[in-house]
């Protein structure tokens, strides 16, 4: 297990990525260096001891000597945290959780909406080796968020909107179907042949679309992993605040996820 570090590190930018999306990057090169797609960082938003809970956050990009989180603003915390500036010192705690492991040649990425924040630096670690075909999921256009950090990669791209404003109109898990079916009638061009042996889903996104997920990826015999995002306060295991119910009872999100095995999680 890595250590786990925790303080104040300058903010190299804070900007606006959309109507209530912020990208901040921080300078932390011992969080950056060991940081894994998949972990995250427990934040205080302000410098004071209101609010009392840090507010988690996964990594966007990882670099050398600093990180990325893309969020969106929901509440008093991500408030506060959009009015921090270049330059001012934030308290940062990680990296926490365990990130996203790939073993497999072919990949999948379904993100829903926020849930693209994780996918992105998987994506960045694996382009260069492995085949990878990204799903993006929002309401509209307007709140499809890094399809141009994709399509610099050279991964195969697909977008959903619920509106139909860009791309397949409907859900993200919708595409995600259409796409399992077209490869398990016709001998796939985008992902090779021997798919469901080669391939692994990694989703984030809201509740709903990853128990559809599951159950997509059990009707494919395929795997699939998730980030899952629990309300949460201590954020290193200590607490139980974060329980989530698994075939093996109560996981902690923050300490025993917040990647899962999608199979793993009992949906109520
Ligand atoms: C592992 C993980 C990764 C995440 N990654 C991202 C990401 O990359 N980008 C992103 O946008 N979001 C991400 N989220 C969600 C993000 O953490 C929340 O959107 C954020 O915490 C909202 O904070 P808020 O204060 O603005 O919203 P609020 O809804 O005001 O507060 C959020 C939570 O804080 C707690 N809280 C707030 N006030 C109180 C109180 N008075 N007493 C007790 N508890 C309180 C509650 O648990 C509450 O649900 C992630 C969540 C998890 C678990
Ligand atoms: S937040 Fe305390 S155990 Fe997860």
């Amino acid at each position: 297990m890595p250590k786990i570090i925790q303080g104040k590190f300058k903010i190299l930018y804070n900007k606006k990525a959309g109507p209530d999306y912020f990208k901040m990057a921080i300078c932390a090169p011992g969080i950056a260096q060991k940081a894994l797609p998949g972990q995250f960082v427990h934040l205080r938003c302000q410098n004071s001891v209101e609010p009392l809970l840090r507010r988690p956050f996964s990594f966007h990009r990882i670099n050398r000597n600093n990180f990325e989180i893309l969020y969106k603003v929901v509440g008093r915390g991500t408030n506060l945290l959009a009015k921090r500036r270049k330059g001012d010192k934030i308290d940062v705690l990680g990296p926490l959780g365990n990130g996203f492991t790939a073993t497999r040649s072919k990949i999948i990425l379904a993100a829903g909406g926020m849930g693209v924040a994780p996918l992105l630096a998987l994506a960045e670690k694996l382009a260069d080796r492995k085949k990878i075909v990204v799903l993006l999921g929002a309401k509209t256009k307007g709140s499809v968020l890094c399809a141009g950090d994709f399509k610099k990669l050279g991964v195969k791209l697909q977008i959903a909107t619920d509106d139909g404003s860009q791309g397949y109109k409907g859900l993200v898990t919708d595409l995600l179907k259409k796409l399992l079916l077209l490869r398990a009638t016709h001998p796939p061009t985008s992902l090779g042949t021997g798919n469901a042996q080669r391939t692994t889903i990694y989703a984030c996104g809201p509740k709903a679309m990853l128990k559809e997920i599951a159950r997509i990826s059990r009707r494919f015999r395929m795997p699939a992993y998730a980030s899952l995002e629990e309300d949460m306060a201590c954020g290193v295991g200590a607490c139980l605040g974060c329980a989530v119910k698994t075939t093996a009872g109560y996981k902690r999100v923050c300490k025993d996820g917040p990647v899962f095995n999608l199979q793993e999680i009992k949906w109520s």
